[in-house]
């Protein structure tokens, strides 16, 4: 596992977004993983900043998504397929036939999971994925307790991440309590991973996450297991680490 230290959010971005570019540009036609929430934002702005200087092509990349809430359309703004809109791909050249987040206006779960999983069989596989850090360490929406061997299923969401998402919404009742994620076993399977971590409010979880017992009440800490992972954290975040 590959730490690497930021100073604060946009250096962290800025570190992320070398990695994201440094994997389009060896390999134009790669797919990417790819995350929402608060942390990566900055990121993605920065991934934009380069392809408006020409110094990045996502004309061959595809990307496919970590999760989606279950039930909301795709114009809802709290949809994660409009925010990866807003936040990426209406302002860079990729295909948006070739960007892939889990159906969340299919009633189906079902079939909407297996149906996400086939797109990544039929593409070869994520080389890179992005990933954020929930509070209670979950990624994608995999929740303490979650099989490591899942791949991409619906879960019902924890009363902590309603509760973290609730910010997003105009109250609380609106937040859904269901969502479809990509599996452990399906995040796992990815080529190379890349984590963002931001604030001092993730400290606690950076530390048992990256540095504690692998355990599935802690779900990113079967990245240790991983044979490529990079965790770019800025220095709240990395303030209760051990030896750092
Ligand atoms: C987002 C996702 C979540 C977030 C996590 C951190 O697609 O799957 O696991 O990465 O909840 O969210 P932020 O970055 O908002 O703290």
């Amino acid at each position: 596992m590959n730490i690497i230290r930021a100073k604060d959010y946009q250096d962290m971005s800025r570190k992320a977004a070398n990695i994201i570019s440094a994997q389009i540009i060896m390999k134009p036609d790669c797919v990417l993983g790819l995350a929402t929430g608060s942390t990566p934002i900055g990121t993605y702005k920065q991934l934009i900043d380069w392809y408006n200087k020409g110094d990045l092509d996502f004309s061959k990349v595809s990307t496919v998504n970590l999760d989606e809430y279950r039930g909301l359309k795709h114009t809802d703004s709290q949809s994660y397929y409009y925010f990866m809109h807003e936040n990426l791909f209406s302002h860079v050249n990729i295909r948006k036939e070739a960007t892939f987040v889990p159906d969340g206006t299919n009633p189906d779960a079902g079939a909407a999971c297996a149906e996400h999983e086939s797109v990544i069989r039929e593409l070869g596989g994520i080389d890179l994925q992005l990933l954020g850090l929930g509070n209670n360490g979950h990624i994608g929406f995999n929740e303490p307790g979650a099989a490591f061997e899942k791949e991409t299923h619906c879960v019902d969401l924890t009363e902590s991440t309603i509760k973290a998402n609730a910010r997003f919404f105009d109250s609380i009742e609106e937040v859904p309590t269901q969502a479809y994620t990509m599996g452990i076993r399906t995040i796992m399977q990815a080529k190379k991973i890349l984590v963002v971590v931001n604030g001092a409010g993730k400290a606690d979880i950076v530390a048992r996450a990256f540095w504690g017992p692998v355990t599935p009440e802690v779900p990113a800490s079967i990245l240790q297991m991983h044979p490529d992972v990079t965790v770019v954290c800025d220095e709240e975040a990395l303030s209760m680490a051990p030896q750092r």
